[in-house]
């Protein structure tokens, strides 16, 4: 990406941080230990502790799967492309330096809508001409693949790995996400892998009272916690690595991106990885 010396592309120009409502982008910060939250965030983060107390193992457990996966499609299946769908904001092992660790020449493409994450990403790859952060709306497809930075690193003729990891629970059912995934896999070649992780329930109590205070937390900006047989249908034609779809703690264990104990599970994250045939 963006070379620090090339002009500021067009969407350099965002809407101002909203420090008055909490955000998703900067919540998970907290939750990892990053600096990029305000007082309205932790406020959030105390009151959903509160509600489920797990939820702060279950953010890191989280990234370390996102880490396990990415590690692992690079090192063993060979995917040097990464589009990176919510891709919050920079912590420790983003995803371009665990892929560039495993090929420097791998390419990485984050895409969030939040304007702090495209402030602290630019900042961050500065240096990196494989990587570009982009601000967009992941749902409009069709401006996600347009967007120069998209066409600049990602070759729609090799196999790409496109991230859903903990974002498609941002998306209502009135936006469609599982069209979303297959909208993105209509574009993306055979040998292609899908990254998905999501914030899931069996329990309909547990679904609406974590919706509802995502919801009220947010403005609105959210979609739900959905049960597990429904995530599972936003994988269709797509073939499921194994172990399959798990609380992602028990996806490929390893020690190098180990988590802490994921006690509570009234909700989890449920996710896996699925490749295009
Ligand atoms: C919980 S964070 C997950 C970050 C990262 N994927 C991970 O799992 O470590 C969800 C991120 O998705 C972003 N997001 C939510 N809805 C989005 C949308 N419609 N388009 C782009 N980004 C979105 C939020 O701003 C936030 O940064």
């Amino acid at each position: 990406m963006a070379d620090a010396t090339q002009a500021p592309p067009s969407d350099a120009v965002t809407s101002p941080v909203d420090t008055s409502t909490p955000s998703v982008a900067r919540m998970y910060d907290f939750y990892l230990g990053g600096k990029d939250n305000f007082a309205v965030d932790r406020e959030a983060v105390r009151q959903l502790d509160a509600a489920a107390p797990g939820t702060a193992a279950l953010a890191i457990n989280n990234r370390r799967f996102l880490q396990r996966a990415v590690r692992t499609l690079a090192a063993e299946y060979g995917v040097r492309q990464f589009i990176d769908h919510g891709s919050g904001l920079p912590t420790q092992d983003n995803v371009h330096q665990i892929a560039q660790g495993v090929d420097p020449a791998s390419r990485v493409v984050y895409i969030d809508n939040d304007p702090i994450v495209l402030a602290h990403g630019r900042a961050l790859l500065a240096e990196n001409s494989n990587t570009a952060v982009v601000q967009a709306d992941m749902r409009d497809t069709e401006a996600v693949f347009a967007h120069p930075e998209v066409t600049r690193l990602i070759d729609l003729d090799r196999p790409v790995a496109a991230l859903f990891v903990s974002v498609l629970h941002c998306v209502p059912d009135s936006d469609d996400p599982a069209g979303l995934v297959a909208r993105v896999f209509d574009r993306l070649p055979s040998g292609s892998f899908l990254v998905l992780s999501h914030l899931a329930s069996d329990d309909p109590a547990v679904r609406k009272q974590l919706t509802d205070f995502m919801l009220t937390s947010t403005g609105g900006s959210w979609g739900c916690v959905r049960p597990p047989a429904q995530i599972e249908t936003f994988l269709e034609g797509l073939d499921v690595l194994e172990p399959g779809l798990v609380e992602i703690s028990t996806w490929r264990p390893d020690p190098a991106f180990a988590g802490p104990e994921q006690t509570s599970l009234e909700w989890i994250e449920y996710g896996g990885v699925a490749r295009k045939p």
